[in-house]
C-alpha cells in the first residue's frame, strides 16, 4: 500500500477510557444496592471478591480528578442497575440515584463528558429469580430501568450506551457470570437466542425511549466486534469466516441499526431449531431503534477454518478465543499474531480492518468503547513501567488514525481501562488501567493510586490530539 496522507484526529475527538460498575466500584451491597448476578455467582478460584474492587464507589472524586489530569474528554462508566432499582423493578433507591448524580457532576466539573453504559454484565439477582431474560417481561424491566435513567440524568448525559457486549453475554455468558438459562431447559441454544431476542427488543425500545425523553442525547449499542479472518484462502475457510462473522458480530449490529436478523444467523438458528419467538410489536420496535452511533469494544480479531459436522471441538473459550461449532467454523490460532500474557492475540492492523468494515456496513459514527492490554503490572518504588501497554495502545492509535484517513467517521477512543479493576474471570492481577490500584487478589491493600508510565504517555497523546504518540 502507498504512503497515505494522514488526516488529523477531529478537533473534538473524545479521548478517554472506560470502566464498569461491578468491576471497579466495590461497595456492592452498600447504601441500598441490591445483589446482581455478579454478587451471587461463585467466584473463579483465586480472584478478588467484588466488595471492594478499586473502591471507586468511595474514591470516584480522586479518580476522576486523575482522569482530568490525563486530559480526558470523556469517561465511560456503567450504572449498576441494582443501585438504582435494588429489585430490578419497582422501588427506586434514592441513594443510588444520588451517587451517580455526584459521579456525573464530578465529570462535568472537569469538562469530561460522561458516556454511560446502562447495562454491563450485572443483571439484578431478583430478576434472575424471575426467569432472567427468558421471561418475556424482561423487555419491560429494562425499559423501566431506562426510563428512570433518562428521567434522572437525561439533561446531563449526552452519550448513552445500551448493553455492553450483548454478543459475549450470548456466546460466553456463563463464563462472565451472567445469562442464566433456567434449569431443566431442553433446548439450551433456543433459550439462549430467545434471551438474546428479548435483549435486542429491550435495547431497541430503550433507544427509542432515549430519543423521546432526551432528544438532545445520543445513544448506541456496544458489542464486542472482532472481525473474523479465514485461516486460508480456501473457499471453505472463507465461508466459515462468514458464518462466524455473522454469528459473532453482524447479528448484533444488523439488528441495532437495521432492525432485522442477519440472514446467515437466521438460517443457523433454523437449522438448530433455535429461532426465537417474536411477541406482537417486536418487529416494529426493532425497526424503530435508530441508534445515533455505534460503540464497539475491540481486543483482537478472530480466525477460523472450515469445520465438518463430525468435528469434536473444544468448547472452552472466553471473549476473545474463537470457539468452534461443528459444521460451521472452527477456531484457529493466527500464526501471524503475537499474544498477551493472558493469551489474547494482538492485532492492531486488524483494528483498522475492523473499523473499516463496521463503517462500510453501517455508516454511523463510531466510538471505541474498549481496547487494551491485560498484564501483570509491577509496582516498584511507586512506579509502574508498563512500556508493553504503551506499545500496544500506540500501535492501535496509529491504526485508528489510518482508519480516519480511510474515511471512517471516528468519534472517540476509550481504552479499557481508566483504572485497574477486577477482570471478568481473571481477578485484579490482570490489570488494564492507566492508574494502578494497590490491592491484590489475595488481600486488600492500601488502595492507593499510582500513575503508571502509560498515564503520562496517554496524557501527552491527548494533549497533542493524537499527534505525538
Ligand atoms: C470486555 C468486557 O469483554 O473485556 C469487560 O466488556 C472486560 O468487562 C474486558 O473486563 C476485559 O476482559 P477480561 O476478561 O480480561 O476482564
Amino acid at each position: 500500500m502507498r504512503d497515505q496522507n494522514l488526516k488529523q484526529f477531529p478537533a473534538h475527538f473524545l479521548w478517554g477510557a472506560s470502566t464498569s460498575a461491578y468491576q471497579v466500584e466495590g461497595a456492592n451491597l452498600s447504601d441500598g444496592k441490591g445483589p446482581s448476578c455478579q454478587d451471587v455467582k461463585e467466584l473463579p478460584e483465586g480472584t478478588a471478591p467484588l466488595d471492594i474492587c478499586a473502591d471507586h464507589y468511595h474514591r470516584y472524586e480522586e479518580d476522576i480528578k486523575l482522569m482530568a489530569e490525563m486530559g480526558f474528554k470523556v469517561y465511560r462508566f456503567s450504572i449498576a442497575w441494582t443501585r438504582i432499582l435494588p429489585e430490578g423493578t419497582g422501588k427506586v433507591n434514592q441513594k443510588g440515584i444520588d451517587h451517580y448524580h455526584k459521579v456525573i457532576d464530578t465529570c462535568l466539573k472537569y469538562g469530561i463528558e460522561p458516556l454511560v453504559t446502562m447495562f454491563h454484565f450485572d443483571m439484578p439477582d431478583a430478576l434472575d429469580q424471575r426467569g432472567s431474560w427468558s421471561n418475556p417481561d424482561s423487555v419491560e424491566w429494562f425499559v423501566e430501568f431506562a426510563r428512570v435513567l433518562f428521567e434522572n440524568y437525561g439533561d446531563k448525559v449526552k452519550y448513552w450506551l445500551t448493553i455492553n457486549e450483548q454478543n459475549m453475554l450470548t456466546l460466553v455468558g456463563p463464563l462472565i457470570g451472567t445469562l442464566r438459562i433456567p434449569e431443566g431447559t431442553d433446548n439450551v441454544l433456543k433459550e439462549t437466542y430467545q434471551q438474546n431476542h428479548h435483549m435486542l427488543v429491550a435495547q431497541a425500545k430503550a433507544m427509542a425511549l432515549c430519543h423521546e425523553i432526551c432528544p438532545q442525547s445520543k445513544i448506541g449499542p456496544a458489542p464486542n466486534i472482532s472481525l473474523v479472518y479465514p485461516a486460508s484462502c480456501k473457499p471453505e475457510d472463507v465461508l466459515a469466516a462468514q458464518e462466524y462473522n455473522a454469528i459473532r458480530n453482524w447479528l448484533y449490529l444488523d439488528m441495532a441499526v437495521f432492525g432485522r436478523y442477519n440472514n446467515l444467523v437466521w438460517r443457523y438458528l433454523e437449522e438448530n431449531d433455535a429461532t426465537p419467538t417474536f411477541a406482537p410489536g417486536d418487529e416494529e420496535a426493532l425497526k424503530n431503534a435508530h441508534p445515533d452511533f455505534i460503540g464497539f469494544n475491540y481486543y483482537s480479531t478472530a480466525t477460523v477454518q472450515h469445520s465438518d459436522i463430525t468435528d469434536e471441538l473444544d468448547p472452552g473459550a472466553d471473549q476473545q478465543t474463537a470457539r468452534g461449532e461443528a459444521g460451521y467454523y472452527r477456531g484457529y490460532q493466527n500464526p501471524n499474531l503475537t499474544k498477551t500474557e493472558f493469551g489474547w492475540e494482538i492485532d492492531p492492523l486488524g483494528f483498522r480492518a475492523n473499523m473499516r468494515e463496521i463503517y462500510s456496513r453501517y455508516h454511523l459514527p463510531l466510538i471505541v468503547t474498549e481496547n487494551g492490554l491485560g498484564a501483570y503490572d509491577k509496582l516498584e518504588d511507586g512506579k509502574i513501567h508498563d512500556n508493553y501497554r504503551i506499545a500496544y495502545l500506540r500501535a492501535h492509535i496509529e491504526q485508528l488514525k489510518l482508519a480516519i484517513s480511510d474515511g471512517v467517521d471516528m468519534m472517540g477512543y476509550c481504552p479499557w481501562s481508566a483504572i485497574d479493576l477486577v477482570s471478568t474471570h481473571e481477578g485484579i492481577r490482570k490489570r488494564y488501567g492507566f492508574i494502578y490500584v494497590d490491592t491484590t487478589d489475595e488481600e486488600v491493600g492500601t488502595l492507593n493510586r499510582y500513575k503508571k508510565d502509560s498515564f503520562y504517555w496517554y496524557k501527552k497523546v491527548i494533549a497533542t490530539n493524537g499527534e505525538d504518540l
